[in-house]
């Protein structure tokens, strides 16, 4: 390869065209192209276009350039592609990393149908600040949910018939924005890092992921395009990943932005260095790397690592095999993936509260009233990041309830007069509330947390009316949802749950398939409150007044948060037994307790309970949480049945960064909580012992 062919390599600009790039195309200047979300998301005025684009796009590169060498085409499949699935945030209310993995292996089919071959997810920055708007695409905040569910996403994706190369991103810490906005400083140590936010990029690695994006933000003052200690350091030398690291939008022209290059120029040189492989649009690469390599200013072995990687995520994709894209036109959702979307819809939905008033009785004579933004808004529904997706693809709620009750009253504007008046003639009220997906997502970070405007207010007055009154809340973050669940009925958590949400919120409300999900996320009590989440440390004094000892917390509020991680709901209650051990300790080195909790089914109706394993290292080398999640197991029980759910636990499950950064288990007292969320459980204590030697 030339010099200028193996910077080709490198060059990713968006949506190339057979036009306008055909030169470049033969002198074989660009590696990859992305079709392109975010600013550049109206280039693709139709989708007929794409598809030709691709392969004409394709056609040149291989059979017109000196090598012949496949492009690589990218797009932003987040949750779906033409079937869009619930925001990640809702599928990850799931808990069920076999359903994450479906998703995304039946995304990845419907995307390489439209010649898609890599994809820049799954997103699995740890967040726990909900004013960031990005939260919505994430797997929350618990590393080891986080890790399990993205390990289940780049399988799902590059297992597929189609495999997908699946890009693990935005590494690392972009979920520690300051103030929640987004890309704004993170100040964050490498032991944080590496004990919490580079947990789910080690488990995507091993998952085998393609490639990793580097985050737009500076860490302790370095950004992240040019943080050759967590890129080149941490991710290539010390995890030995090889594949692709590709920069974010621009991010390594950002550089200048940042204040630590002063041209373009010396960007590429930083961004090469710290182990960036693929420039996604700034042109730094194209422009410089050449030039910086004939000097000297770069090791030309940089970029041969650098084209190595892209050549082998090529070989791996079967690009080389399979260059060209099924001529396939844009497929409509099938019955199947309709299926699929639905059951990930239910599964996402969390049960906040319900004095009684959930499940309706599908036989119900009595006269509903179906009221709200959300009603027969099929766009609203879809949820950020849905490049694809199509509003008429929605079956809305309106639709669906209407196909199911007969005596059913729709209402879809505004609280008003009408609604009130429709609302005092019904026997039961059904509002769907919350925020549109336009308020999460990229660069939409918010500074307060209350729901829309009016809305906390008409609950209220709709609660006045002294009849039975269920809300809906979607929504792409956590909310300060105030008294609401105080004045509704019942208040039913469903995110943005995609193309089936009409029929799947139709199955939770009528009883046909029960709430499941648990939270992903704190809720807050306000936002105030944040951060607020489940990796609380022990501090030196506690957060709540204990006796005359000083507390932390407020003094003007509860510091607990209002919905800690891993509540949710069912239609029947469950009672925990007595924690189990089959040792009360275990040796280092290949030693295992077996936990045991049995789970009674006290109600009248079958449920799902996610029974969620906690651990706590008493002491260690650095301050550890106070409880982190370890493990979980989904127990469906029938009314009056009662299961047992079992985890095994080994010493690696409390292993840690120590101040050295070195990994390492200690002997020593550890502590298991097993609860239905992060606010209660049964716990026990047990040792870690050394081995005699
Ligand atoms: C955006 C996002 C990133 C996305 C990329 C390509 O700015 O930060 O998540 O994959 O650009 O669209």
């Amino acid at each position: 390869m030339t010099l200028s062919e193996k910077v080709g390599q490198t060059n990713q600009p968006a949506n190339v065209d057979a036009v306008g790039d055909a030169e470049t195309l033969r002198l074989g200047l660009i590696g990859s192209s992305l079709y392109a979300s975010g600013p550049t998301a109206g280039n693709i005025k139709d989708r007929g276009l794409m598809l030709s684009t691709i392969e004409a796009v394709q056609r040149i590169a291989v059979e017109e350039s000196r090598l012949g060498i496949p492009l690589l085409f990218a797009r932003d499949v987040i949750h779906g592609h033409r079937t869009i699935f619930p925001i990640p945030l809702g599928l990850a209310a799931a808990w069920d990393e076999d359903l994450v993995e479906r998703a995304a292996r039946m995304a990845a089919d419907e995307a390489a149908a439209n010649g898609i071959a890599w994809t820049f997810a799954p997103m699995i920055d740890i967040s726990e600040d909900p004013r960031w708007g990005r939260v919505a695409e994430s797997f929350g905040e618990a590393p080891a949910l986080a890790s399990r569910l993205g390990a289940a996403a780049v399988r799902g994706f590059q297992e597929s018939a189609s495999s997908l190369a699946s890009c693990a991103k935005h590494y690392v810490g972009y979920g520690l924005v300051r103030g929640g906005r987004d890309y704004d400083s993170v100040s964050v140590g490498e032991n944080t890092l590496r004990n919490l936010h580079l947990r789910p990029f080690r488990a995507a690695v091993e998952a085998g992921c393609a490639a990793v994006m580097a985050a737009f933000v500076d860490v302790d003052g370095v950004p992240m395009h040019a943080n050759r200690r967590l890129l080149r350091e941490i991710l290539k030398q010390e995890w030995g990943f090889d594949g692709v690291v590709v920069s974010d939008w621009r991010g390594i022209g950002e550089l200048v932005e940042h204040g630590v290059a002063a041209d373009l120029r010396e960007a590429a040189a930083q961004a090469i260095r710290a182990g960036i492989d693929i420039d996604m649009v700034s042109g730094a690469y194209a422009a410089h790397l050449a030039e910086l390599v004939e000097s000297g200013e770069v090791d030309a072995e940089l970029l041969d690592d650098a084209v190595r990687r892209i050549l082998r995520m090529k070989l791996r994709r079967g690009v080389f095999e399979q260059p060209y894209p099924p001529r396939s036109t844009d497929r409509a959702p099938t019955s199947a993936s309709r299926t699929l979307a639905r059951l990930a819809a239910t599964s996402s939905f969390v049960l906040l509260s319900n004095r009684d008033v959930l499940p309706l009785n599908p036989s119900t004579r009595s006269r509903v009233l179906l009221t709200g933004p959300f009603v027969d808004n099929g766009e609203a529904l879809l949820g950020t990041w849905t490049l694809d997706g199509r509003g008429e693809d929605v079956v809305t709620p309106a639709t669906a309830f209407t196909e199911r009750l007969d005596n059913l009253t729709v209402d879809d504007g505004r609280l008003s007069d009408r609604t009130l008046k429709l609302g005092r003639q019904a026997d039961v009220i059904i509002s769907l509330l919350g925020e549109h997906p336009s308020r999460s997502g990229e660069a939409s970070s918010i500074s307060k947390l209350d729901l829309p405007v009016g809305q906390l207010d008409g609950v209220r007055q709709l609660a006045a009316l002294g009849k039975p009154l269920i809300v809906v809340l979607f929504t792409g973050r956590p909310l300060d949802i105030g008294d609401l669940l105080e004045h509704a009925g019942a208040v039913l958590l469903a995110w943005h749950p995609g193309i089936e949400a009409g029929p799947a919120l139709a199955d939770a409300i009528l009883g046909k398939v029960p709430p499941r999900g648990r939270l992903p996320m704190t809720f807050p009590r306000s936002v105030g409150h944040l951060p607020s989440s489940s990796h609380q440390r022990p501090t030196g004094r506690p957060l709540e007044a204990r006796g005359d000892v000083p507390s932390g917390g407020y003094i003007d509020a509860l510091a607990q948060p209002r919905l800690p991680f891993g509540f949710g709901l069912s239609y029947t209650t469950f009672r925990y037994g007595a924690i189990r051990l089959s040792a009360n300790e275990m040796p280092l080195v290949g030693g295992s307790i077996r936990i045991s909790v049995d789970v009674t089914n006290t109600g009248p109706r079958p449920g799902r309970e996610v029974v969620q394993l906690y651990l706590r290292d008493l002491v260690a080398d650095v301050t550890r949480p106070l409880r982190q999640l370890a493990d979980w197991r989904a127990l469906d029980l029938e009314a009056g049945s009662r299961g047992t759910a079992t985890f095994v636990v080994t010493p690696d499950d409390l292993g840690y960064y120590d101040r050295t950064m070195t990994y390492r288990v200690d002997p020593g007292e550890a502590e298991a909580i097993v609860g239905a969320n992060a606010a209660q459980g049964v716990t026990a204590r047990f040792s870690l012992k050394e081995e005699a030697r």
